[in-house]
């Protein structure tokens, strides 16, 4: 292959070079396209545009690979713990035993939270959506944020106390939103037992079924990262302009709050209320769904880069099934996501457009059946979703990255005058 690209302009030539990654991605090096033609690329939403190089995640949306930091997504799912995953992210290998002993212990002496954001939290209206809880909390903590290069059991301090903190927070705003008493973290319970503990503890969903945290944390690993999505790559623009750690994640939180994003599983389950609101009938939400002049949307179907299945979809669905035999439930949302999926993957209009389900079509089942409510879905993208936004944080940071700012193609009215009041 050629190491550079050629590009005509305005009756000029330019050599661009060209950079290539470690799984054999071309990207074409633009750095001097605009000083050296006065123009610029045009790419709305970025799909055919590298913001950074990373070595945190790898993903092939046509082959459906997932790889942090070069393990196979299907390897973790069943091998690791959600902890030994973060601690990979964040440092970029597998913890030894001495560092997962030391990690676990530490991150279990951080549980509590600071008195002002246990009180904020109480200061919420109890109608809050919890992720706009989720991006307050965060956006305060930024108050108690210690030196960047202050260390404690091997992580960064700061990321350490925000990855045994975020369970806490979500679990604060749960049961705030529900008017119930906060359940203090359980130093003698593993990471996702004692979020479960915290969350449901003297209530009807109460549990203490190891192979139900097990679901969880396994849940957790497979929204632990993802490259470059909507609300990584804000965590990492707002990060380039020296914004601190927890500031950068309330801006993540935000991003990923979206239906188009990680909003999706909550509307997912909406849609399945929708649905099940018009007699279960799949052929009436597939035809809704390609209809261009209704909303309707298949949530959880279609992805920006996968265009064949998603991974993490094809191991939640088994997952789906482990749970919800285990808690003897046979969700009717399960069979009619199934159909749907079923129904969707036989129909031209999904086949064409390369439509699979994605990391939010069966994750809301599950965590439903666990006993969350919709509005509590996307937090627990959140809680998976930390370390790998926290790791993309440092990668930027760590790069001394020039401040982001993407150019533009102004369309605007051209230069006038302006009009005195009484003359308008
Ligand atoms: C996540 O980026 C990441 O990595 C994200 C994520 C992560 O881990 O961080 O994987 C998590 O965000 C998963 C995606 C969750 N979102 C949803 O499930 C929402 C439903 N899906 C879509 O809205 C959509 O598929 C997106 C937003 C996910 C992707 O949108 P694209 O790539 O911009 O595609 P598009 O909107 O341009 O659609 C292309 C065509 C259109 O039809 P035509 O105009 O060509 O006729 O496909 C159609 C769309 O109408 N289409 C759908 C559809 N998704 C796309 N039609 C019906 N139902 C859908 N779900």
């Amino acid at each position: 292959m050629a190491d550079q690209a050629v590009l005509q302009i305005n009756g000029k030539t330019l050599e661009l070079p060209l950079i290539v990654g470690t799984e054999k991605e071309v990207g074409i090096d633009i750095a001097v396209l605009r000083d050296k033609t006065g123009a610029v690329t045009f790419d709305p939403g970025y799909g055919n545009s590298g913001a950074c190089e990373s070595a945190v995640t790898f993903l092939d949306g046509e082959l459906g690979i997932l790889r942090y930091r070069g393990i196979p997504i299907e390897q973790l799912a069943g091998h690791a713990s959600f902890l030994e995953v973060s601690w990979l992210l964040l440092k970029g290998e597998l913890p030894t035993a001495a560092e997962l002993a030391q990690f676990d212990a530490a991150e279990k002496s951080h549980r509590d939270l600071p008195d002002f954001a246990v009180q904020l939290i109480k200061s919420l209206p109890r109608n809050v959506h919890p992720m706009a809880g989720l991006a307050a909390v965060f956006a305060t903590l930024s108050s108690v944020e210690g030196p960047t290069k202050d260390l404690e059991a091997g992580l960064a301090a700061n990321e350490l106390r925000l990855l045994a903190q975020i369970p806490t927070i979500a679990a604060y705003l749960y049961r705030h939103t529900e008017g119930l008493d906060f359940v203090a973290p359980d130093k003698n319970k593993a990471y996702a037992a004692n979020y479960l503990n915290m969350m449901f503890k003297g209530t009807k969903f109460e549990t203490n079924d190891a192979d139900i945290a097990n679901a969880l944390d396994l849940l957790f690993i497979l929204h632990a990262d993802h490259e470059q999505n909507c609300s990584t790559s804000t965590v990492r623009l707002v990060g380039s302009a020296q914004a601190g750690l927890s500031a950068s994640i309330a801006a993540g939180v935000t991003a990923l709050w979206g239906p188009l994003h990680g909003g999706a599983n909550q509307a997912v389950i909406e849609m399945l209320d929708e649905v099940v609101a018009h007699g279960g009938d799949v052929n009436w939400a597939v035809a809704q769904a390609k209809d261009k002049n209704s909303t309707f949307r298949l949530m959880g179907f279609g992805h920006r880069v996968y265009k064949n299945f998603d991974p993490r979809a094809t191991i939640i669905k088994v997952q789906a099934d482990l749970v919800l035999s285990r808690l003897g439930k046979n969700d009717k949302q399960l069979a009619l996501a199934k159909g749907l999926e079923e129904a969707a993957l036989h129909d031209e209009y999904f086949i064409a457009r390369k439509l699979y389900p994605n990391v939010d079509f069966y994750s809301g089942i599950i965590y439903r059946a666990l006993g969350f409510p919709p509005g509590m879905f996307t937090v627990l993208f959140a809680i998976g979703r930390l370390p790998g936004w926290m790791a993309h944080w440092n990668e930027h940071n760590a790069g001394k990255a020039k401040i982001g700012r993407p150019r533009q193609i102004y369309i605007g009215k051209n230069a006038r005058d302006f009009v005195a009041l009484n003359k308008r």
